[in-house]
């Protein structure tokens, strides 16, 4: 078992980190959460896998009631949040009582985005089920919905309790997903862990030690950053660009940033701040994790990128690497950013 602490001026909280945890889930739960009742959310295809299992295993202690909604990106949504609101209202929910998201990204957002405005706020926990979740979204505490057709546009900031990971969970991820998590596991050990790029060259199997390995990196920039002011910002290292190429292409968040980041090592290369070897050093993981590749000229994407939401007033954040394990954010003001490409 490994453990991960979140520590915070408020509301610190654990990873825990386990194989086979979900069969232990009562006794780690129970550990913080004084209440009766919980109330799983989960979507149609992760409930066919999980839900039976995890409803049975918590009713040895608890009073479980479940609200399942469909799968996929279009439950980010304001419709079903309404709804989601509306079945835990009928279902009598109380202002102390625990939401327990399980199931991946979409999942986590939503969850925490209820958890985060229902009565001003309950107490919630995830159980992030897909690679990507378990890697990115589910620690940290950024809630949301998409809206207008733009993603997370609507959200807040609001920490889980607890967040329960167990490795079993990837043995049913299609291929293509599990891809997807290792875009945002690789990038991490890019930006701030070399000893896990090293683990990965042996391609190990993705289990509590890699995982681990993974979470340390996005636990010390929240950590240094909570409200993603700064430093949190290295996270979107590879997401500058790979946004700009995500929706048009219509790929994989975490395949879009694998590419993202072979744009943003080009364009530190052409500036001659980013070690030439790193990218055929990136070429390398991507081709063992057969994660396939074309490189983009990040030049053309320069428009998109403008309208990226995370540029603060005319400031584009760059994320650019000198060596693996050393990111850092280079600040261009639009108006430069023209002469500077
Ligand atoms: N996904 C980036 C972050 O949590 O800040």
């Amino acid at each position: 078992m490994k453990r991960v602490k979140i520590q915070l001026k408020k509301n610190s909280y654990e990873i825990i980190i386990e194989k086979d945890l979900l069969s232990r889930l009562s006794f780690f739960i129970a550990e913080i959460y004084k209440n009766k009742k919980i109330y799983i959310i989960t979507d149609d295809q992760v409930a066919e896998f999980y839900l039976q299992k995890v409803r049975t295993i918590l009713e040895e202690k608890f009073i479980v009631e479940d609200v399942i909604v469909p799968h996929g990106e279009s439950s980010k949504s304001i419709e079903t949040y309404c709804s989601v609101v509306k079945q835990l209202l009928n279902k009598n929910i109380r202002r102390n009582e625990l939401l327990l998201a399980l199931g991946g990204g979409v999942i986590g957002d939503l969850t925490g985005f209820v958890a985060a405005t229902l009565y001003r706020g309950l107490p919630y926990m995830s159980i992030p089920t897909s690679l990507l979740s378990q890697m990115d979204s589910s620690i940290g505490g950024k809630t949301g919905i998409d809206f207008d057709e733009r993603k997370n546009i609507i959200g807040c900031f609001k920490q889980p309790k607890l967040v329960l990971i167990d490795p079993n969970t990837l043995n049913t991820l299609p291929v293509e997903e599990f891809k997807n998590g290792m875009g945002e596991l690789i990038k991490h050990a890019v930006i701030g862990n070399p000893k896990l790029f090293q683990m990965l060259l042996s391609k190990p199997e993705i289990d509590e030690e890699i995982i681990f390995e993974s979470l340390t990196v996005k636990k010390h920039l929240v950590e240094a950053d909570e409200f993603d002011q700064g430093e949190r910002m290295l996270l979107n290292f590879g997401h500058t660009f790979g946004h700009a190429i995500e929706l048009k292409y219509n790929l994989k968040h975490g395949h879009a940033v694998a590419l993202g980041m072979l744009m943003a090592i080009h364009f530190g290369i052409d500036l001659g701040i980013t070690n030439k070897e790193v990218y055929s050093k990136i070429l390398t993981i991507l081709n063992l994790y057969e994660i396939s590749y074309q490189e983009y000229n990040y030049k053309a994407y320069v428009k998109d990128i403008v309208y990226d939401k995370k540029n603060i007033a005319g400031v584009i954040q760059f994320v650019l690497l000198r060596d693996i394990g050393k990111a850092f954010l280079y600040p261009v003001e639009e108006s430069k950013l023209k002469e500077l490409l």
